[in-house]
């Protein structure tokens, strides 16, 4: 994986109170906004190979990932919501309310990417129902701590997948279509700004290192399988699929990204650790900078905007 080396983003050096973040004393203050924001209409013209050079598996993965968050994201929410009233922290109630506003702007931005790439033939909608199923089965047999420690497990893979989206410009630069990588590098700014809030939550209820490593080693190797089978299974929709030559060049393509290297791997696994924290790893020089070139007073995604709340408590 690209390292926070790149032009775009240089690795943050100093992690004393850059923008976005303020660590207090004991606790960091973390500004979580919800931005309500469309990219509905500029979605419309996704074709169906979106992917740079019209790649067949990048368009398939991208695809499918995209089809795992709405419904993903309303679990997040509603394993956090759970706990709610129980935290006394100000402050962290206040970023609560902050994650449950984003993650609830991310589903419904990618339900209507879904229903785009529906249009064009991908089995998204689909993939929705079938994690809406998963999910809610989950809930019924799992207690709501499990429920919240997958949450926290997940939303380091979302962390991981943001920071690479946001720090390796040869990675944004494969998603092709623009409407696609400004979707995608909305979503990874929030989730490199909330990516703490479900850790801290799970924490502050008393969940125990025990069950958060411990789920998050199943959840790493059950995420890695269905999302290959997602991927398996919307690539044999296509006929493109079956066009000599085509399968075989995106292949050797797609072993030249992160998603095959061994530091992408490390980096999800550096949440097995005692101890772990999210903020162990700074990403607030990134997040500021994205904040400035998206949402600053030049913003490219300001015009997508339909206004901004600061998180209340
Ligand atoms: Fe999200
Ligand atoms: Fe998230």
């Amino acid at each position: 994986m690209a390292t926070t080396t790149k032009e775009t983003s240089p690795t943050p050096t100093a992690p004393a109170a850059p923008a976005g973040v303020d660590k207090g004393a004991d606790k960091a203050v973390r500004d979580v906004p919800t931005r309500r924001i469309s990219f509905e209409e500029s979605l419309r013209s996704v074709p169906k190979h979106f992917a740079a050079d019209g790649d067949l598996i990048a368009s398939h993965l991208i695809a499918t990932l995209s089809s795992l968050f709405p419904d993903g994201e309303d679990f997040f929410v509603r394993s956090v919501r759970h706990y709610r009233s129980q935290i006394s922290d100000p402050e962290l109630k206040r970023q609560v309310t902050g994650f449950i506003g984003q993650e609830s702007v991310h589903g419904r931005e990618h339900r209507a990417f879904n229903d785009r790439l529906a249009e064009l033939g991908y089995p998204t909608k689909r993939y929705e129902q079938l994690v809406r199923w998963a999910l809610t089965a989950r809930e019924k047999v799992g207690p709501p701590q499990v429920n919240l420690a997958v949450t926290a497990a997940l939303e380091h893979f979302t962390a991981t997948l943001a920071e690479l989206v946001l720090s390796d410009e040869d990675f944004r630069n494969r998603m092709g279509h623009p409407a696609v990588r400004d979707l995608f590098l909305w979503h990874a700014l929030e989730e490199a700004e909330h990516k703490a809030v479900a850790f801290d939550v799970y924490r502050a209820i008393g969940g125990s290192e025990r069950v958060r490593i411990w789920t998050m080693k199943v959840i790493r190797k059950a995420f890695a399988v269905v999302t290959v089978l997602m991927v398996i299974g919307s690539l044999l929709r296509d006929r493109a699929t079956y066009r000599p030559g085509t399968l075989r060049a995106s292949w050797r393509r797609f072993k030249q990204t992160p998603f095959l290297q061994r530091q992408l791997w490390d980096q999800l696994r550096s949440y097995d650790r005692r101890g772990f924290h999210p903020d162990d790893r700074d990403t607030t020089e990134l997040v500021a900078q994205w904040r400035e070139a998206l949402f600053g007073a030049e913003g490219t995604l300001n015009d997508k905007l339909t206004s901004v709340a600061a998180a209340a408590a």
